[in-house]
């Protein structure tokens, strides 16, 4: 039987090199996609059974190009991963059309075209789909309008993917992950939020890439054989508690 393959976007740092490694662990070839090159290339160098490519996931003729090679070279795509994501913390006031779609660009539209793409070889494996969604799409908070507007397009697309795919075999699921300690987090995350997060998170603290990626693997995995369309936090317990009450805490 043919090497069972993965597809990770953004996998050059953070959640996704995280993923790909723990992929890798499983015996899997993974296709590390990125749009930073040197970042995606220092990942890739240190690693085995990878294959790294260039893509921009916003953007559907490098989508295509990207899709037609991890085909050609791996000869099937068992798994897609769409985690590639950015984040911009703004008021609604001055979230000007640029940030909406610099945010929507990536966080949505590029889940759509990724998995659009592999469509065929996944339906041809019977391969399954995980989405980063975010908490920040689960609740509504200030400063996540387009953040949290792009995840919450993420949750709802993952259902229309188990809803029409689920015929094929395919299995279509979506992870919020809490807060993570990357790059992309320690952007927008000031003191004051870290501290929050601590505060309001029952488990105390932040995650670490490898919670999250434990939990991507498995969703791909034979294990998780009945499970699709589901929207999974992956937070400590902070989607589970709703807004702490401070004269009500230990
Ligand atoms: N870190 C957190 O606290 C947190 C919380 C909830 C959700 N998430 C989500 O997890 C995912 C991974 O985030 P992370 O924290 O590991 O971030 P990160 O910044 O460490 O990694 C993101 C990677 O995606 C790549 N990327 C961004 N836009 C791209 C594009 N258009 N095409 C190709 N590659 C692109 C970046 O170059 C980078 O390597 C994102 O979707 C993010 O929204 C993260």
């Amino acid at each position: 039987m043919m090497q069972k393959t993965a597809i990770v976007t953004g996998a050059a740092r953070g959640i996704g090199l995280a993923t790909t490694k723990l992929f890798l662990e499983e015996g899997r070839r993974v296709a590390m996609i990125d749009r930073d090159v040197p970042a995606l290339m220092e990942a890739a160098s240190g690693l085995e059974n990878v294959l790294p490519v260039v893509c921009d996931v916003s953007q559907p003729d490098q989508v295509t190009a990207m899709a037609a090679e991890v085909e050609a070279q791996f000869g099937r795509i068992d798994a897609l991963v769409n985690n590639a994501g950015v984040a911009d913390f703004g008021p609604i006031d001055e979230t000007d059309f640029e940030r909406w779609r610099r945010v929507m660009e990536t966080n949505l539209d590029g889940v759509f075209l990724c998995s659009q793409a592999c469509a065929t070889a996944l339906k041809a494996a019977k391969g399954s789909i995980v989405n980063i969604a975010s908490i920040s799409g689960l609740r509504a908070s200030t400063l996540r309008v387009a953040y949290g507007t792009s995840k919450a397009g993420v949750m709802h697309l993952t259902q229309q993917q188990a809803a029409e795919w689920g015929e094929w075999g395919v299995r279509a699921n979506c992870i919020c992950p809490g807060p993570v300690a990357t790059k992309l987090a320690m952007a927008v995350h000031t003191q004051d939020i870290i501290d929050a997060y601590h505060d309001a998170i029952p488990l105390n603290r932040y995650g670490s890439e490898e919670e999250i990626g434990n939990v991507i693997v498995f969703l791909c995995s034979d294990k998780a054989s009945y499970v699709t369309g589901q929207v999974i936090a992956v937070d400590g317990g902070f989607q589970s508690t709703g807004i702490g009450l401070p004269s009500l805490r230990l």
